[in-house]
């Protein structure tokens, strides 16, 4: 995340080590990290190989992928700027451009750059329109930087609960709804979706996730709580597998769309499924 006295993200300095923890860290240039497959993945804004080394001496560890990199090459060649989905406007925080929501992306999933974050934000504000849908709670599943749950806190929504299980996207999802005066409307959860699910007794599930993930999801009788299902993560390929993997009954699609080859579903629950 960002923290004095950085105030953008330019050069990404990045650390994955073979050790079993994520180790505390105060160094100003530290932007944030988590485990991925169990072991630490850490960004800084600077070279920091002493630090890294004597953290691997501290804890046994060693280092075993390091790269530096542009930023906006880790965010897929985009350079994070503002930008619009239909009225919302978003910038990120270091842009002084007025904006509905300012955002810090750091290094998570969710600068609004991915054209599945984007078909999510448009179908969102699309549904969040519909009065007879009275959508006032929502699941995000897979959070990421927080933006769906923050975008759809400002067009009303009273109670969102936001899951990742990524540490840092939980984080930074909870500084950006404060940042976004929404952090009362927003409850952060870490979990792993793999383990076990959240109640999706709510109005909205909101689920960019990935084809296994998903797949997986669609066959516990738990997820299939909610009213309105927005659906995304997947590419054309995918979809006639994960239809098939759709309970037989109870469910209405009643959006299928696509964005540069990717796809999102917007589902209602019509009975039990
Ligand atoms: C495609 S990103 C979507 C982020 C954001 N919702 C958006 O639309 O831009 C998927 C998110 O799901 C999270 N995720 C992946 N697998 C997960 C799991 N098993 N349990 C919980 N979160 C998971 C990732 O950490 C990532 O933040």
């Amino acid at each position: 995340m960002l923290r004095p006295p950085h105030d953008r993200y330019q050069r990404l300095y990045v650390y994955h080590l073979a050790m079993d923890l994520l180790p505390e860290i105060t160094d100003p240039d530290f932007i944030g990290g988590w485990l991925e497959d169990g072991k630490p993945i850490l960004f800084f804004h600077h070279d920091k190989q002493q630090l890294v080394e004597e953290l691997c001496r501290q804890h046994n560890g060693t280092i075993f992928y390091q790269a530096d990199l542009d930023y906006s090459d880790w965010e897929a060649g985009h350079a994070i700027t503002a930008f619009a989905i239909d009225d919302l406007t978003v910038a990120p925080i270091w842009e002084k451009t007025p904006a509905d929501i300012r955002l810090d992306p750091s290094v998570i999933f969710g600068s609004g750059f991915h054209p599945t974050t984007r078909m999510c934000l448009a179908m969102l504000l699309k549904y969040l329109s519909a009065p007879e849908l009275a959508i006032n709670t929502m699941l995000d599943l897979g959070c990421g930087t927080g933006l769906l749950g923050i975008a759809a806190a400002m067009r009303g929504v009273k109670k969102i609960t936001a899951v990742d299980y990524n540490s840092l996207a939980c984080e930074l999802t909870g500084k950006n709804a404060e940042r976004n005066g929404v952090g009362n409307r927003i409850v952060v959860e870490q979990r792993d979706l793999l383990k076990g699910l959240p109640d999706t007794k709510v109005d909205l599930v909101v689920a960019n996730l990935y084809r296994d993930l998903l797949r997986q999801l669609f066959q516990n009788k738990a997820f299939w709580q909610g009213n309105l299902y927005i659906i995304s993560g997947f590419i054309s390929g995918m979809e006639e597998e994960l239809l098939a993997a759709l309970p037989d009954k109870g469910l209405r699609m009643l959006e299928r769309t696509r964005g540069d080859n990717w796809c999102l579903w917007v589902l209602l629950r019509t009975g039990q499924c």
